[in-house]
């Protein structure tokens, strides 16, 4: 444990920030946001180790709403457990449409989180009438899906991923085994062929993780997504694809190529640090077991204690107020940003108790976020099939797996919207990989 962290002076120039090199931009979007005089300058190095310390601090000087500076951008950061389901339960008065923002016009080209604010025509950004129509078929066709089925496709994946390196006794969790199988996964689910899948996945990876090959990439998923389209319309099957073109709400090529690619980005990231942020619980904490015997018992309760203190997405830059309004005591304008601190609302102490009482069975953490826009139906039920297999293949497979590293040499990654590691560096002793062992077949049941 760190201590707390001072919380940062609104008034202090921050070196790295884009209004610190030009002061005219940050005083122009503070105008009229009393309540943000003494605001707190949230920015992704602030993030460290100890999230709650640095939470627990925000609580005391500002209460359950705190007035932030994100990246020099006015906001409000929803701590507060009841605040927050508050804010998720009103669709009407707190919208998903960044074009909602005030402060639109005043962004800088460069601002840190910009990817995160930029309005595109996928459900992720509708809101009312029209994201029912959208989110609601997107959980027709996902209910479709055979939880048997989706089980050995995770078997499958996973095994294929611990092949890669159980030979050679040592390898990093996180980008050899965690960030590999959600978006194989799910993207099997679409109904595309086995030779279109490792070249989508790798452009997907290219996209998501903001590299240089992202821009080139792009088209080539959004071509390979319109290929699939046109394939699913001449042969359906039973998969997402299919159901989505069959389906009542009579989406379009291009909402369903849009929504495709947000089912992807939604879970691939969130899934792969479910199942990285679990396996660095269970290998740190004494209370769980890295091994077979004793680790299967106690996946389903590491899972759901990562959702209440280590959620994959603890922050999100998602909602904005539709007209002006009173939330906590505090004036919100028409078009405010509030970024709903998932991780926040988890760890306050109005629900800490009942946290305590039985974080193993408890489920009323907010890390699927919650209400019309939070995660649909029934994905959190499919991403924990993915995260679950996931632990347990490697338990089955690697029952011998030790850190190579003291646990509080591991690093999160600097950002306020993944709770991701840099790396889970571990060792075991080498194994064959399945694909070689005369006693198992590649899809058979295990
Ligand atoms: C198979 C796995 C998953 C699928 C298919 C999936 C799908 C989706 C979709 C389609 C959305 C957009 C919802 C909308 O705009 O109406 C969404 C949002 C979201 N999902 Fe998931 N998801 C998956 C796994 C997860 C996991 C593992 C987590 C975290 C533990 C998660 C947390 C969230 C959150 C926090 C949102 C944003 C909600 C908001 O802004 O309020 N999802 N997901």
């Amino acid at each position: 444990m760190t201590n707390s962290p001072p919380l940062p002076d609104s008034t202090a120039p921050s070196a790295a920030s884009p209004a610190s090199r030009n002061p005219e931009r940050r005083r122009e979007p503070l105008e009229g946001y009393a309540d943000h005089a003494d605001a707190v300058r949230l920015h992704a190095s602030l993030i460290d180790d100890d999230p709650a310390a640095m939470f627990q601090e925000m609580r005391r000087k500002h209460g359950p709403l705190v007035p932030i500076l994100l990246d020099d951008m006015p906001a409000w950061f929803v701590i507060g457990y009841r605040e927050l389901h508050h804010v998720t339960s009103q669709p009407q008065l707190f919208g998903r449409d960044p074009r909602r923002w005030n402060m639109r016009d005043h962004l800088p080209p460069d601002w840190p989180s910009l990817p995160y604010v930029t309005w595109q025509p996928s459900v992720m950004y509708s809101e009312g009438v029209e994201h029912q129509r959208r989110s609601g078929a997107i959980s027709d066709a996902l209910d479709t899906v055979d939880r048997t089925e989706l089980t050995l496709i995770c078997e499958q994946v996973a095994d294929l991923a611990i092949d890669e390196f159980s030979g050679d006794g040592q390898t990093d969790l996180i980008s050899q085994y965690a960030y590999r199988i959600p978006a194989q996964v799910v993207t099997r689910l679409f109904g595309l062929s086995e030779t279109d899948l490792p070249h989508l996945v790798k452009d997907v990876n290219h996209v998501l993780g903001g590299s240089e090959e992202a821009a080139s990439a792009l088209p080539r998923v959004l071509g390979r997504m319109g290929r699939l389209i046109t394939d699913k319309r001449a042969r359906p099957g039973h998969d997402i694809t299919s159901h989505l073109l069959a389906h009542a709400a009579r989406l379009t090529d291009e909402e369903i190529v849009q929504d495709l690619i947000v089912l992807m980005i939604a879970s691939h990231d969130s899934s792969a640090n479910w199942i990285g942020n679990t396996l660095r619980l269970m290998l740190v904490d004494d209370h769980f077991s890295m091994n077979l015997q004793g680790g299967r018992s106690s996946v389903g309760e590491a899972l759901n204690e990562v959702l209440w203190k280590d959620p994959p997405s603890p922050n999100l830059p998602s909602r904005w107020a539709v007209q002006d309004c009173e939330l906590a005591g505090r004036r919100i304008r028409r078009g405010d940003l509030l970024v709903l601190g998932v991780a926040a609302a988890n760890a306050d102490p109005q629900v800490q108790p009942a946290a305590h009482a039985g974080s193993g069975a408890n489920r009323a953490h907010m890390s699927f976020s919650h209400g019309e826009y939070g995660c649909p139906f029934p994905a959190p039920e499919l991403g924990e099939i993915i995260a679950k297999t996931a632990v347990e293949v490697l338990l089955d497979r690697l029952p011998d797996v030790y850190l190579t590293v003291k646990p509080d040499a591991l690093r999160w990654r600097p950002s306020l919207w993944v709770r991701s590691l840099e790396a889970l560096p571990v060792r075991f002793s080498p194994t064959v990989p399945v694909g070689q062992s005369p006693s198992n077949t590649w899809g058979a049941p295990r």
